[in-house]
């Protein structure tokens, strides 16, 4: 056991013997460090400011993340070494990507611009660098700039990540990557008192032995939703257990007939592994928030909160996904939908943890769609979200798995629609009709800031017609990206 937080800060291993457990990363940098380059804007991870990169060693490479530290708290840096903007420039000779925001006029007020740097910088060193524009735009979906414009922080973007990374990170790989594994250890991590803790089990054993002990703890994964309570709502949270080290939780098994996921992997881990089931999994991910939200945030968190428009439970409750839970040494597993019981309200027992989530591939008669509706392209939660996955015979619909979000307090199917479409015909859209109208059994929604019930309604029906009209094979006019390229690069 251990009992000190350890991570490299400016080049140094530091140890953390005492910490508040909700103090948050951007808290110690600025109040502790006196590290003021890393900004404070929104303090709910949406406008980038505090971007800071946190590397660490893993599988073989050391692997650059940028991350909010205004939601991420201190205790999760464990093993990593964390890099703010006042880490970059070398004997007062500025790292390329500064000096490429120079050249390009690429700052006005110059809030938002180290945070930029540092979604550039951890990009600067990632092993396949987003070059095109789309892929640059996607680097930066995390990062608001409300007065110099987009365009020349993309030109500067572009002159940075030209050529391969040549700076004073990327020259001492060999003996970082040394550091780094050390700190990475499989020791359990206890720092605080009973009464006042965060701890980091390593070992399944240990953290289940913790939830039986503590089941009023708080766990946290990626704390993307967690750390909102802290800045947001000033809640003290004394007793914290974060699940990011536990390996069994951060496990992927790919076979041919499933995908399992760990819970806390997080959803930039997933995306790859998403993007083989189906193509439209790859663009639901990619407007999944933002790169850093996707670094911490994860699969587990976007589950267990119960959130009813979190992204993934209607898009894997339309696959027919599992999930798997476990309370002291018991496992058990159930049917993803029957998860969310009513809203606020989930089945799962204090201390019972979210293990994983077991996602079957489509079988060559399936067929799945699935769309986001928010106002924003990126960094935007949904205000309706359809997935759709339709078993054919010929053409006839054999089965049909619908599940939305944004339409009730949880996330849930339209069972009435699901049946009315069996014996439909993808040549008839007179047939689908039925479909569309017994939404309005399947769902009452609400009107909220995001959309009136009215327009949650429309759309939803829409959607239906949509998934349908693009199964049964016709081009659709209002994708965002082609599914046909797309599954040319998967071998769909
Ligand atoms: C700026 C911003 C944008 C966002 N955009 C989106 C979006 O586009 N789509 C979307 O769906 N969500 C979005 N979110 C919400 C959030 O990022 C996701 O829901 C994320 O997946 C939560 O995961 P996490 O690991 O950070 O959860 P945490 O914050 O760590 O935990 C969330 C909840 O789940 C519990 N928990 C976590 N893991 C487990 C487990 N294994 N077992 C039991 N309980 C567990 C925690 O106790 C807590 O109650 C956004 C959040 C922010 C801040
Ligand atoms: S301060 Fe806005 S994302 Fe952290
Ligand atoms: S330079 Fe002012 S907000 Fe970006």
């Amino acid at each position: 056991m251990r009992r000190s937080l350890r991570f490299i800060f400016r080049g140094r291993v530091r140890e953390l013997a005492a910490f508040d457990p909700s103090l948050t990363l951007l808290e110690w940098l600025r109040e502790d460090m006196h590290a003021t380059g890393t900004k404070e804007g929104c303090n709910e991870g949406d406008c980038g400011a505090c971007t800071v990169v946190l590397a660490r060693a893993e599988a073989g490479r050391i692997q650059y993340s940028p991350v909010n530290a205004c939601i991420l708290l201190l205790g999760q840096v464990d093993g990593a070494e964390i890099l703010t903007i006042e880490d970059l420039a070398a004997s007062g000779t500025l790292h390329p990507i500064q000096q490429a925001m120079v050249d390009q006029h690429a700052s006005q007020c110059g809030f938002c611009t180290p945070g930029i740097v540092m979604s550039l910088f951890a990009a600067y060193h990632e092993a396949e660098r987003p070059v095109t524009r789309e892929a640059l735009g996607d680097c930066l979906s995390g990062n608001l700039c409300r007065c110099t414009g987009y365009r020349p922080i993309l030109d500067a973007a572009t002159q940075a990540l030209a050529g391969p990374a040549d700076d004073a990170f990327s020259r001492a790989t060999g003996v970082r990557y040394e550091t780094l594994a050390a700190l990475a250890d499989s020791r359990d991590v206890v720092i605080g008192s009973e009464e006042r803790f965060f701890a980091i089990p390593a070992k399944l054993e240990t953290l289940t032995a913790l939830t039986t002990t503590h089941p009023d703890a708080t766990l946290i994964a990626g704390a993307t939703d967690a750390g909102l309570w802290v800045t947001k709502k000033l809640a003290d949270l004394p007793r914290i257990i974060a699940l990011g080290r536990v390996h069994a939780l951060r496990e992927v098994v790919d076979s041919e007939t499933a995908l399992f996921l760990g819970a806390s992997v997080t959803h930039a881990e997933a995306l790859p592994y998403l993007a083989r089931i189906d193509p439209d999994l790859e663009t639901l991910m990619r407007r999944f928030a933002s790169k850093q939200v996707r670094a911490s945030g994860t699969v587990g968190g976007n589950i267990a909160n119960g959130s009813p428009i979190g992204d993934l439970a209607p898009a894997l409750i339309a696959l027919g996904a599992t999930l798997h839970l476990r309370q002291s040494d018991t496992d058990r597993d159930l049917p993803l939908e029957e998860f969310f019981i009513e809203y606020g309200k989930q089945d799962r027992a204090p201390g019972e943890i979210v293990t994983g989530l077991t996602i079957p591939r489509l079988a060559a008669h399936q067929h799945f769609r699935v769309f986001k509706i928010s106002k924003r392209f990126d960094e935007d939660i949904s205000a309706v979200l359809g997935a759709f996955c339709v078993s054919l015979e010929g053409r006839i619909i054999t089965e049909a798995r619908i599940a939305f979000g944004g339409m009730a307090g949880i996330p849930k199917r339209a069972s009435a629609a699901e049946a009315a479409l069996v014996g439909a015909s993808l040549d008839t859209p007179h047939d689908w009709m039925a479909a569309i109208k017994a939404l309005d059994a399947d769902y009452q929604p609400i009107s909220d800031m995001r959309a009136s019930a009215t327009y949650r309604a429309r759309i939803a029906r829409a959607l239906i017609g949509k998934a349908l009209t693009e199964i049964a094979g016709a081009r659709s006019q209002t994708r965002i990206t082609s599914r046909k390229t797309k599954e040319a690069a998967h071998g769909g």
